[in-house]
């Protein structure tokens, strides 16, 4: 079948089942391009949330298309590809927090939970984060608790520092970020003098402090749009490259290899293709349902957080 075709018969599906697709920025182009909306993990959970079509096609990976299950419980949700997993919310399994949380339940932990997490971590969460507004919600904190910061060490660690406030870290990580050598780095900077350093904050310290620039995906648009610089070296997942060249037509971007791979990819992020997208449009399937009562507790810190964020 032509890609002509596909598109095609997505469309058409799409309309049938009364269906919104929404995409992540690391999705393969061909998704991003077909997708009703695209954005970073707070904007997609909103847009979740707020969405009046039956279906919602999740283009992403399983936590977030549970977050949109956890959000709007009356929609259907349908992921192209249940193997999408992620390796940060894989570093942090439930029943470890929860043993965690038990041993110490003298520290009295208010629990704040990147939203790269399984439901069950979110269930025990005060409250939920994104890349894009942890510091705003760390603020609100309450002061005298100590705060444990799940599962992203990274991103715990820069918010942390950005704040001012101490907090305990859960040793996980995302294994894309994790890949970026300073190497690699410097090498793209001395073959691109001029280029700014743009980086996401699950990137390790060493990277973090060559950055010209720390933020969430979505957050890399409006800066480098109003930056006067004319090229951005991207230290993320090189999906986010098609929709900053696509929005941002005439600046440059520049992505990073690793040791493995001259660009960093997820491959679970990279799992979801056009005809899996069209195959769950027709076969409804594969569905992400999540257990109403562990939904009804791992919804409270979500809606803090969208309330926060407002
Ligand atoms: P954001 O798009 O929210 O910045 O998150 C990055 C990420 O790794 C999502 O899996
Ligand atoms: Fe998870 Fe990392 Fe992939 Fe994002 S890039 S989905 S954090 S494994």
């Amino acid at each position: 079948m032509s890609h002509k075709d596909l598109i095609e018969q997505i469309q058409s599906l799409k309309q049938e089942r009364n269906a919104i697709i929404l995409a992540h920025s690391y999705q393969r182009p061909e998704i991003q391009d077909i997708a009703d909306f695209v954005g970073d993990s707070l904007a997609l959970a909103r847009k979740a949330r707020e969405t009046e079509c039956d279906v919602i096609v999740f283009c992403g990976v399983h936590f977030m298309a549970e977050t949109a299950c956890i959000l709007n419980p009356d929609r259907k949700v349908l992921l192209p590809d249940l193997n999408a997993a992620c390796s940060l919310e894989q570093s942090c399994p439930a029943d470890e927090l929860a043993a965690f949380l038990a041993a110490n339940s003298d520290k009295n932990y208010y629990v704040v939970a990147y939203v790269n997490c399984s439901i069950g971590v979110k269930a025990l969460a005060d409250v939920i984060v994104t890349s894009g507004n942890s510091q705003r919600i760390i603020e609100t904190a309450p002061t005298d608790r100590p705060i444990l910061f799940v599962p992203d060490r990274n991103l715990g660690a820069w918010t942390s520092r950005k704040v001012g406030r101490e907090m305990t870290l859960w040793n996980g990580a995302c294994h894309v970020h994790e890949q970026f050598t300073r190497d690699k780095v410097l090498e793209c900077k001395a073959q691109h003098p001029g280029a700014l350093v743009v980086c996401h904050p699950e990137c390790q310290e060493p990277i973090r402090l060559l950055a010209d620039h720390i933020c969430s995906t979505e957050k890399m648009i409006p800066f480098c749009r109003e930056s006067e610089a004319g090229s951005f070296i991207i230290v993320t997942e090189s999906g986010i490259l098609h929709r900053l060249r696509k929005l941002v037509p005439d600046k440059e971007f520049i992505g990073v290899g690793t040791e493995k791979c001259s660009c960093a990819e997820c491959e679970y992020m990279k799992l979801n293709t056009l005809e899996k997208l069209r195959n769950c449009l027709r076969d409804m399937s594969p569905e992400v349902k999540v257990p109403e009562d562990l939904r009804l507790r791992a919804e409270k810190p979500l809606l803090r957080m969208l309330e926060l964020s407002n």
